[in-house]
């Protein structure tokens, strides 16, 4: 029977540390819908601080971080976001800005990495007051790191670029940042410098930070004090919520700094996974700690029958299409869970090509 785990699903299954449970039991709380929660007060104005930004609001989820940030932009009637076509908020948020919000998406194509075509931005923007058919472009969303894109990281070249064509037609930006401290760390320049043109952003606390539970949105006092409505409306005010920014402020001290090595380790996984003749990873994506893999046409292994050998040793991984999986690194992987599932990953494949010789 096998005993170990080495869960890769994600980085959101990462489990509280003993120092993230002690802060936790100890936290100094209070109401917070009544404002009066201490932990959360000094979570929020860290996490302000650290992204450079005004104001900064604790809310359950990324998803609701997302949701609220475009509603709060999009107020107006008739509003319309650009967005990518393979971003988080347009494939995997239920549609929330549209049926909740109102929200009409325009879609731009997501290149490989991550990136929308500035010129196709450009060409998107719609202004009612030319045309009577169209809606009206109010905000621009970008994501950093892509998870679609393989955790992929947009620059702060590129992110300016973006925020001086919102600037130059009245629009706003938000940053899809759920992995943002994954980017910062890969790029190697400071957080707040990589969302210095962003109206707002979303950040996860539960994802690479390994936070139990939460995300945070950034921006201005004003856009803050309408998300804090909007959370009230979408039953994310949280009375004691202090109790989770006591993990999540343990998360962003201790495990910022380990983000780095999550991400050599994900190059070292994924570097060995590409050397075997069956699989192929496009190595160029592999900028953080997410890893696609493809499974080569013809090698006859399959999707579902690795998933479940690596299951039965205790490898637990996300299949991303019937030709393709995902692996997500994160800090309770070790360096000995890389070597362990790279070594059932070759077991498995060899096993699939025997099989068929047979
Ligand atoms: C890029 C990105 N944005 C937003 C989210 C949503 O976060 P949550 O699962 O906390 O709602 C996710 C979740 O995986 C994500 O990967």
């Amino acid at each position: 029977m096998v005993t170990r785990t080495v869960d890769l699903r994600s980085d959101t299954v990462t489990k509280p540390t003993e120092a993230m449970r002690a802060a936790m039991a100890n936290a100094d709380v209070d109401d917070d819908v009544l404002g009066v929660d201490p932990t959360a007060y000094r979570f929020e104005a860290e996490m302000a601080k650290v992204m450079g930004k005004e104001a900064a609001l604790f809310v359950p989820s990324g998803t609701m971080g997302n949701l609220i940030s475009v509603l709060v932009h999009c107020e107006i009637r008739g509003s319309e976001v650009i967005l990518g076509d393979n971003s988080h908020i347009h494939v995997y948020e239920n549609g929330g800005i549209s049926t909740i919000g109102n929200v009409h998406s325009k879609t731009v194509k997501n290149n490989s990495d991550g990136t929308m075509d500035i010129s196709l931005i450009e060409a998107s923007i719609r202004d009612p007051e030319e045309e009577l058919y169209y809606p009206t472009t109010r905000l621009i969303c970008l994501e950093n790191t892509h998870a679609n894109c393989g955790g992929r990281c947009l620059t702060v070249e590129y992110t300016n670029k973006v925020g001086e064509v919102a600037k130059k037609h009245g629009l706003k930006l938000h940053i899809d940042g759920a992995r943002i401290f994954n980017a910062s760390t890969a790029l190697g320049v400071p957080v707040s410098k990589l969302v210095q043109a962003a109206d707002s952003v979303s950040v996860c606390l539960s994802k690479g930070l390994g936070a139990p539970i939460g995300s945070v949105i950034v921006g201005s006092k004003s856009f803050i004090a309408k998300a804090k409505r909007l959370r009230k409306t979408l039953g994310g005010g949280m009375r004691q919520v202090g109790i989770l920014c006591a993990a999540a402020y343990v998360a962003l001290h201790e495990n910022v700094g380990k983000l780095e090595d999550d991400h050599k380790k994900t190059k070292i996984l994924a570097d060995g996974i590409n050397q075997i003749k069956e699989l192929s990873i496009d190595m160029s994506s592999i900028e953080t700690n997410i890893i696609f893999f493809d499974i080569l046409e013809g090698s006859n292994v399959t999707v579902e029958k690795l998933v479940q050998f690596l299951e039965k040793h205790g490898i637990l991984v996300m299949p991303a299409s019937s030709s393709s999986i995902r692996l997500v690194l994160h800090h309770q992987i070790s360096e000995c869970d890389v070597q362990y599932t790279l070594s059932c990953i070759q077991q498995a494949v060899q096993l699939q090509v025997e099989n068929v010789r047979n």
